[in-house]
């Protein structure tokens, strides 16, 4: 562990956490949840307009427009990412922007994101640019979505447009954002767009976006040779209720197929683990996999995006009834239980040592590779006290624990060189709507106004110091 990182405690026992040097400090956005605009300058409906549309799939009939507004607000909001010395800023581009309908390129969709990260350099603040944060063109979604083989090859076009515009200038590219949410809330739960629940569909979408995945990294290589790439994934350390009680065991070990190795095992070994391969036998995943799909999606990468929100505990008990439609394939009878954590205002248990726990993981279990902690934040319900000020004193105690698990587990000889929060403005949180708000920068849903929250200044302060 280099010297400058170990924590040091003064005369009065005050701690200080202190980050590697060059240690990249940002905050996250996702187009579909900030932009707003959405059927302007030739963009078409992507998968969360139409389920946007759907009665009942999203709270309070919420929809991406006008969101937080950013697609016209960007640069109020890029100055505020340089009032909190912000060193990076990922967002996601909306792929229904730059090739409606998956098809001809819309260069309209391309200047925007042309003149946000030229403000973004301008600022000295390093655009992270993901390709998909979920939102599919529509188009495609009709001719099979992310189940059909040829999504994937429409993607790498994408990917291939947008480099052909920004490959000189963006340093970090990441592929997908949480393919899980993607195949599994997408296509078995329904709970996100496209709202469909048929286990066998997300299975295939699961190949599908890992070939996405490779194709695109491939694209990277060779339109943008000097730029960095990867991916991010949500991931879940998973806990078994009773760790002598076989049945909890095996949840667990399902879980934490279906959840992390099947992404982790096919990306950084360029394996499906074993036994996933029989647990989703009968939903046919080996169906799927071509010769050389596996060598694109294991291609080696430049770092990997770690999202991390809380931990699993499961009972596999048998006689638990099995619920509707689940994430869980094959394990419908799995229960998620409680630790008994405070929770956050999306009903998430607060646990920062399972930060430490998933980053020694990967660590640990993987070929060594640079991690970055691409999102972690939580929802709290913000008030403004008289004064015109948010004090989310909540917020600023979970990023401090967090912080604290990221900075244990670098002293822990974790290659951690990144973090971002989730996320710099409160937005559109998928099917939540706009009730959970994730901002270190509270948004007036009426009039656009930008707060900072009291997180934000803390956060400030942190990058600024570089520790706190
Ligand atoms: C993650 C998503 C992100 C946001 C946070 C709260 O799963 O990547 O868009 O919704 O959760």
């Amino acid at each position: 562990m280099p010297e400058e990182v170990r924590s040091t405690s003064d005369s009065e026992g005050v701690v200080t956490h202190r980050f590697p040097p060059g240690f990249v400090w940002g905050a996250a956005t996702a187009a579909f949840q900030i932009e707003g605009s959405t059927t302007v300058d030739g963009r078409t409906d992507s998968i969360w307009d139409e389920f946007c549309r759907r009665p009942g799939a999203v709270c309070d009939g919420d929809t991406g427009d006008p969101a937080v507004d950013h697609y016209r607000r960007y640069e109020r909001d890029v100055a505020l990412m340089a009032e909190l010395g912000l060193g990076a800023y990922r967002f996601s581009i909306a792929w229904p922007r730059v090739r409606p309908d998956g098809g001809e390129v819309n260069p309209r969709g391309l200047d925007f994101y042309e003149r946000l990260v030229d403000l973004l350099l301008d600022n000295g603040i390093a655009p992270w640019a993901t390709f998909y944060h979920w939102d599919l063109p529509q188009a495609l979604e009709e001719r099979g979505g992310w189940t059909n083989r040829d999504t994937a090859y429409r993607f790498a076009e994408y990917v291939d447009a947008v480099l052909g515009r920004l490959g000189d200038r963006v340093p970090v590219w990441t592929t997908l954002n949480e393919p899980w949410c993607s195949a599994f809330l997408g296509y078995a739960s329904g709970i996100h767009a496209p709202g469909r629940t048929e286990p066998r569909a997300a299975v295939a979408a699961v190949h599908h976006l890992l070939l996405a995945h490779g194709l695109g990294i491939a694209a990277v290589r060779a339109q943008a040779p000097a730029a960095d790439a990867g991916v991010t994934l949500n991931l879940f350390p998973v806990e078994a209720a009773d760790p002598d009680s076989p049945a909890d065991r095996e949840a667990a070990r399902i879980v934490d197929g279906l959840q992390n190795r099947i992404f982790l095992d096919p990306v950084l070994r360029g394996a499906y683990p074993a036994d996933m391969v029989e647990h989703l036998a009968p939903y046919g995943l080996t169906e799927h996999i071509q010769d050389g799909d596996l060598e694109l999606i294991s291609a080696p990468l430049d770092l990997l995006g770690v999202n991390y929100y809380r931990g699993h505990m499961v009972s596999g008990a048998p006689d638990n009834a099995p619920q509707g439609p689940s994430d869980w394939i094959g394990a419908e009878h799995v229960r998620f239980l409680s630790t008994g954590m405070p929770l956050t205002d999306s009903g998430w248990e607060v646990q920062p040592p399972g930060l430490l726990d998933t980053l020694i993981r990967v660590h640990q279990d993987y070929p060594a590779i640079p991690l970055h902690i691409t999102e972690n934040g939580a929802a709290y319900r913000d008030v403004f006290a008289d004064d015109g000020t948010i004090r989310d004193v909540d917020r600023i105690e979970f990023l401090d624990a967090h912080l604290r698990a990221a900075h244990a587990a670098i002293e822990r000889g974790v290659d951690l060189r990144g973090y971002f929060y989730w996320s710099l403005l409160d937005n559109f949180e998928w099917a939540e709507g706009y009730a959970k708000r994730f901002g270190i920068v509270h948004v007036d849903y009426t009039t656009q106004v930008r707060t900072p929250k009291q997180s934000a200044r803390w956060y400030a302060k942190v990058i600024s110091d570089n520790g706190f």
